[in-house]
């Protein structure tokens, strides 16, 4: 799967397509030159926030085994590029936030599941990746943009 420009809506109907449409993100940005960036994506729980990770990291850091944050609340990848993978699902305020060290990842990629708890720190230009659920369990459609 390649992503030719962006804004772009996929639909998927496995976790590996979700991955691969994580990877294509990732393709699409390193064709383009950008290595590093902010990636805020929002989708309920089971949506595949963590799957379309996975997949996007394997394109900058292929040897990293990435797992949802939830509890560590951010997880670091390394490789071509680092990769700090966020859930903010538990973080309730700026204090919060700060103390996971958010404003101090100024080098390579943020991906943030739950951007949506963090809309006030959120930064442009980001990506913006949308996870949601269609009709059949397995299916999602994925809408990615990009704010200025
Ligand atoms: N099309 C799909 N894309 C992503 N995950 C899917 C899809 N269909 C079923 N699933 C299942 O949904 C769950 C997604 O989990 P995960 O990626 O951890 O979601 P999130 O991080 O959004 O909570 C997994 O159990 C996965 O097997
Ligand atoms: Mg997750």
């Amino acid at each position: 799967m390649t992503i030719e420009k962006l804004p772009i809506t996929l639909a998927t109907a496995s976790p590996d397509e979700t991955e691969a449409v994580g990877a294509a993100l990732a393709n699409y940005l390193k064709n383009n030159n950008i290595n590093e960036g902010f990636v805020a994506m929002r989708g309920n729980l089971g949506a595949g926030k963590t799957a379309f990770t996975r997949g996007f990291a394997s394109v900058f850091c292929p040897k990293a085994r990435v797992k949802s944050p939830t509890f560590a609340i951010v997880n670091v990848y390394r490789g071509e590029t680092v990769i700090h993978h966020l859930d903010t699902y538990r973080i309730t305020d700026d204090d919060d936030l700060y103390s996971t060290g958010f404003y101090d990842m100024d080098e390579g990629f943020i991906i943030c599941e739950w951007s949506e708890n963090i809309e006030y720190a959120l930064p442009t230009p980001r990506y913006e990746v949308s996870i949601e659920y269609a009709e059949g369990e397995d299916r999602r459609n994925i809408t990615i943009k990009e704010i200025n």
